[in-house]
Protein backbone atom coordinates (compact mmCIF):
# COMPACT_ATOMS: atom_id res chain seq x y z
CA UNK A 1 0.00 0.00 0.00
CA UNK A 2 1.21 3.46 -0.88
CA UNK A 3 1.05 6.70 0.72
CA UNK A 4 3.18 9.29 0.37
CA UNK A 5 2.02 11.62 3.33
CA UNK A 6 4.11 12.43 6.62
CA UNK A 7 4.52 10.49 10.23
CA UNK A 8 3.48 12.83 13.01
CA UNK A 9 5.20 12.81 16.01
CA UNK A 10 4.33 14.78 19.09
CA UNK A 11 6.08 15.44 22.64
CA UNK A 12 5.64 17.84 25.23
CA UNK A 13 9.17 18.97 24.13
CA UNK A 14 12.74 17.77 22.73
CA UNK A 15 12.52 14.16 24.31
CA UNK A 16 10.29 12.42 22.03
CA UNK A 17 13.21 12.63 19.57
CA UNK A 18 13.99 9.16 21.13
CA UNK A 19 11.34 7.67 19.65
CA UNK A 20 11.52 9.90 16.22
CA UNK A 21 15.26 8.61 16.00
CA UNK A 22 14.43 5.06 16.46
CA UNK A 23 11.17 5.23 14.16
CA UNK A 24 13.28 6.97 11.11
CA UNK A 25 16.37 4.69 11.57
CA UNK A 26 13.55 1.51 11.12
CA UNK A 27 11.74 3.59 8.23
CA UNK A 28 14.30 6.24 6.84
CA UNK A 29 12.40 6.49 3.38
CA UNK A 30 8.90 7.73 5.62
CA UNK A 31 8.60 11.60 6.11
CA UNK A 32 8.29 12.68 9.48
CA UNK A 33 7.45 16.04 10.89
CA UNK A 34 7.81 16.36 15.06
CA UNK A 35 6.08 18.73 17.18
CA UNK A 36 7.86 19.59 20.35
CA UNK A 37 5.31 21.51 22.02
CA UNK A 38 8.29 22.90 24.57
CA UNK A 39 6.45 26.03 25.48
CA UNK A 40 4.09 23.71 27.23
CA UNK A 41 6.44 21.20 28.94
CA UNK A 42 6.64 19.86 31.57
CA UNK A 43 3.41 17.88 30.78
CA UNK A 44 4.12 15.20 33.41
CA UNK A 45 2.60 18.05 36.39
CA UNK A 46 -0.28 19.35 34.67
CA UNK A 47 -3.99 17.90 34.52
CA UNK A 48 -5.56 15.18 32.61
CA UNK A 49 -7.62 17.56 30.94
CA UNK A 50 -4.79 19.91 30.62
CA UNK A 51 -3.37 17.59 28.88
CA UNK A 52 -5.90 15.97 26.57
CA UNK A 53 -6.39 19.70 25.13
CA UNK A 54 -2.90 20.17 24.63
CA UNK A 55 -2.43 16.45 22.43
CA UNK A 56 -5.71 17.27 20.54
CA UNK A 57 -3.91 20.85 19.89
CA UNK A 58 -0.63 19.62 18.65
CA UNK A 59 -2.60 16.58 16.64
CA UNK A 60 -5.01 19.72 15.25
CA UNK A 61 -1.43 20.83 13.81
CA UNK A 62 0.08 17.73 12.33
CA UNK A 63 -3.42 16.84 10.61
CA UNK A 64 -3.48 20.42 9.02
CA UNK A 65 0.50 18.70 7.56
CA UNK A 66 -1.51 15.51 6.36
CA UNK A 67 -0.47 13.12 8.55
CA UNK A 68 -1.29 9.85 7.45
CA UNK A 69 -0.79 8.51 11.37
CA UNK A 70 0.31 9.91 14.61
CA UNK A 71 2.77 8.56 17.01
CA UNK A 72 2.53 10.02 20.43
CA UNK A 73 5.77 10.04 21.31
CA UNK A 74 5.27 10.72 25.02
CA UNK A 75 4.36 8.23 27.70
CA UNK A 76 2.30 11.14 29.92
CA UNK A 77 0.01 12.20 26.49
CA UNK A 78 -0.69 8.27 26.04
CA UNK A 79 -1.56 7.47 29.25
CA UNK A 80 -4.18 10.06 29.27
CA UNK A 81 -4.98 11.15 25.85
CA UNK A 82 -4.93 8.54 23.64
CA UNK A 83 -8.76 7.13 24.06
CA UNK A 84 -9.81 10.16 23.65
CA UNK A 85 -7.57 11.12 20.39
CA UNK A 86 -8.24 7.58 19.15
CA UNK A 87 -12.23 8.79 19.64
CA UNK A 88 -12.22 12.12 18.37
CA UNK A 89 -9.72 11.74 15.01
CA UNK A 90 -10.65 9.07 12.45
CA UNK A 91 -6.70 8.55 11.79
CA UNK A 92 -4.03 5.63 13.18
CA UNK A 93 -2.73 6.59 16.36
CA UNK A 94 0.83 5.31 17.99
CA UNK A 95 1.02 5.35 22.15
CA UNK A 96 3.53 4.65 24.26
CA UNK A 97 3.77 3.34 27.62
CA UNK A 98 6.17 2.06 30.22
CA UNK A 99 7.74 -1.17 28.67
CA UNK A 100 6.41 -2.98 32.07
CA UNK A 101 6.11 -5.98 30.37
CA UNK A 102 9.11 -7.23 29.46
CA UNK A 103 10.99 -6.02 32.31
CA UNK A 104 8.52 -8.00 34.52
CA UNK A 105 8.90 -11.31 32.86
CA UNK A 106 12.13 -11.02 32.52
CA UNK A 107 12.96 -10.21 36.23
CA UNK A 108 15.03 -13.17 38.06
CA UNK A 109 14.72 -10.86 41.09
CA UNK A 110 10.85 -9.90 40.54
CA UNK A 111 11.67 -6.75 41.52
CA UNK A 112 12.03 -3.72 38.68
CA UNK A 113 12.05 0.10 38.86
CA UNK A 114 9.72 2.61 36.81
CA UNK A 115 11.06 6.32 36.08
CA UNK A 116 8.36 8.19 34.53
CA UNK A 117 6.02 11.40 35.04
CA UNK A 118 3.70 11.62 38.09
CA UNK A 119 1.02 12.10 34.54
CA UNK A 120 2.37 9.31 33.72
CA UNK A 121 2.16 6.81 37.03
CA UNK A 122 -1.31 8.30 38.35
CA UNK A 123 -3.09 7.50 35.08
CA UNK A 124 -5.32 4.77 34.59
CA UNK A 125 -4.10 2.91 31.77
CA UNK A 126 -0.51 3.21 33.59
CA UNK A 127 -2.19 1.72 36.75
CA UNK A 128 -4.34 -1.02 34.79
CA UNK A 129 -1.09 -2.45 32.96
CA UNK A 130 0.84 -2.51 36.43
CA UNK A 131 -1.63 -4.51 37.87
CA UNK A 132 -1.49 -7.24 35.41
CA UNK A 133 1.92 -7.97 36.66
CA UNK A 134 0.74 -9.00 40.31
CA UNK A 135 4.06 -11.37 41.01
CA UNK A 136 6.56 -8.11 40.73
CA UNK A 137 7.09 -5.56 42.93
CA UNK A 138 7.17 -2.76 40.84
CA UNK A 139 9.37 0.14 42.11
CA UNK A 140 7.62 3.59 40.70
CA UNK A 141 9.49 7.10 40.87
CA UNK A 142 8.32 9.85 40.00
CA UNK A 143 11.30 11.69 37.85
CA UNK A 144 10.77 15.11 39.31
CA UNK A 145 12.70 17.60 37.49
CA UNK A 146 14.41 15.78 34.99
CA UNK A 147 12.29 17.10 32.00
CA UNK A 148 12.64 20.33 32.93
CA UNK A 149 16.36 20.11 33.11
CA UNK A 150 16.64 18.20 29.67
CA UNK A 151 14.10 20.82 28.26
CA UNK A 152 16.88 23.72 29.35
CA UNK A 153 19.71 21.69 28.14
CA UNK A 154 21.31 20.56 31.51
CA UNK A 155 21.60 17.17 30.60
CA UNK A 156 25.07 16.76 32.44
CA UNK A 157 24.52 19.03 35.55
CA UNK A 158 25.48 18.25 39.30
CA UNK A 159 21.74 18.87 39.72
CA UNK A 160 20.81 15.85 37.22
CA UNK A 161 23.16 13.62 38.25
CA UNK A 162 21.75 14.78 41.66
CA UNK A 163 18.52 13.84 41.22
CA UNK A 164 19.14 10.91 39.28
CA UNK A 165 20.60 9.36 42.67
CA UNK A 166 18.15 10.39 44.55
CA UNK A 167 15.70 8.32 42.57
CA UNK A 168 18.14 5.54 41.60
CA UNK A 169 19.70 4.31 45.29
CA UNK A 170 16.25 3.54 46.83
CA UNK A 171 15.57 1.12 44.07
CA UNK A 172 19.61 -0.46 43.38
CA UNK A 173 18.78 -0.96 47.62
CA UNK A 174 15.66 -2.91 47.13
CA UNK A 175 17.28 -5.26 44.30
CA UNK A 176 15.41 -3.90 41.17
CA UNK A 177 17.33 -5.93 37.91
CA UNK A 178 15.22 -3.52 35.63
CA UNK A 179 15.03 -0.38 35.32
CA UNK A 180 11.89 1.17 32.48
CA UNK A 181 12.25 4.67 31.37
CA UNK A 182 8.86 5.40 31.13
CA UNK A 183 9.36 8.88 29.43
CA UNK A 184 10.58 9.58 26.32
CA UNK A 185 12.87 12.20 27.87
CA UNK A 186 14.74 9.77 29.70
CA UNK A 187 17.06 7.57 26.97
CA UNK A 188 19.29 11.13 27.37
CA UNK A 189 19.72 10.48 30.32
CA UNK A 190 21.48 6.79 30.10
CA UNK A 191 25.26 7.55 30.21
CA UNK A 192 24.84 9.57 33.34
CA UNK A 193 22.04 6.25 34.73
CA UNK A 194 24.65 3.81 33.64
CA UNK A 195 26.85 5.78 36.13
CA UNK A 196 25.17 4.87 39.00
CA UNK A 197 23.67 1.93 38.44
CA UNK A 198 25.63 -1.26 39.01
CA UNK A 199 26.00 -3.01 35.56
CA UNK A 200 23.92 -6.42 36.42
CA UNK A 201 20.68 -3.98 36.20
CA UNK A 202 19.25 -3.42 32.57
CA UNK A 203 17.76 -0.49 31.16
CA UNK A 204 14.66 -0.91 29.09
CA UNK A 205 12.99 1.73 27.06
CA UNK A 206 9.96 1.90 24.45
CA UNK A 207 11.73 3.62 20.78
CA UNK A 208 12.03 -0.03 19.10
CA UNK A 209 9.31 -1.41 20.47
CA UNK A 210 7.25 1.73 18.65
CA UNK A 211 9.21 1.75 15.48
CA UNK A 212 8.29 -1.40 14.64
CA UNK A 213 4.83 -0.74 15.76
CA UNK A 214 4.70 2.09 13.85
CA UNK A 215 5.75 -0.57 10.80
CA UNK A 216 3.00 -2.69 11.44
CA UNK A 217 0.17 -0.24 11.16
CA UNK A 218 1.64 1.57 7.73
CA UNK A 219 1.81 -2.24 6.17
CA UNK A 220 -1.48 -3.00 7.75
CA UNK A 221 -3.68 0.50 7.64
CA UNK A 222 -1.92 3.97 6.37
CA UNK A 223 0.56 2.95 3.40
CA UNK A 224 4.48 3.28 3.03
CA UNK A 225 5.83 6.84 1.42
CA UNK A 226 6.78 5.80 -2.27
CA UNK A 227 7.87 9.15 -2.79
CA UNK A 228 11.65 10.58 -2.71
CA UNK A 229 10.68 13.40 -0.49
CA UNK A 230 11.53 12.06 2.77
CA UNK A 231 12.96 15.01 4.64
CA UNK A 232 12.52 14.97 8.18
CA UNK A 233 10.88 18.35 9.66
CA UNK A 234 10.69 19.74 12.87
CA UNK A 235 8.82 22.46 14.56
CA UNK A 236 9.36 23.93 18.04
CA UNK A 237 7.29 26.78 19.76
CA UNK A 238 9.98 28.03 22.13
CA UNK A 239 13.92 28.96 21.36
CA UNK A 240 15.15 25.86 19.30
CA UNK A 241 18.60 26.00 20.44
CA UNK A 242 18.77 23.09 22.55
CA UNK A 243 16.50 20.85 20.26
CA UNK A 244 19.11 21.97 17.34
CA UNK A 245 21.52 20.25 19.48
CA UNK A 246 19.89 16.88 20.69
CA UNK A 247 19.60 16.21 16.99
CA UNK A 248 23.54 17.19 16.86
CA UNK A 249 22.75 19.78 14.13
CA UNK A 250 21.77 17.94 11.40
CA UNK A 251 18.34 18.91 10.54
CA UNK A 252 16.68 21.91 10.32
CA UNK A 253 14.54 23.07 12.79
CA UNK A 254 11.37 25.47 12.20
CA UNK A 255 10.22 27.95 15.25
CA UNK A 256 7.05 28.43 15.29
CA UNK A 257 3.90 29.17 17.62
CA UNK A 258 1.38 26.20 17.62
N1 LIG B 1 8.33 13.06 27.36
C1 LIG B 1 7.13 12.92 28.07
C2 LIG B 1 6.83 11.52 28.51
O1 LIG B 1 7.21 10.61 27.83
C3 LIG B 1 6.62 13.97 28.96
C4 LIG B 1 7.51 14.67 29.86
C5 LIG B 1 6.81 15.86 30.43
O2 LIG B 1 6.47 16.75 29.65
O3 LIG B 1 6.60 15.88 31.64
O4 LIG B 1 6.19 11.31 29.50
Amino acid sequence: MTNNNPIGVFDSGIGGTSIWSAIHTLLPNEKTIYLADSKNAPYGQKSKEEIVALSKKNVEFLLENNCKLIVVACNTATTNAIFELRRDYNIPFIGIEPAIKPAANNSKTQVIGILATKGTLNSELFNKTAEMFQHTTIIEQVGYGLVQLIEDGNLYSPEMTQLLESYLQPMIDANIDYLVLGCSHYPYLIPQIKKILPEHIQIIDSGEAVARQTQNVLREKAGFNESPDNDPVFYVNSDSTVLKSILENKYPVIEKDF
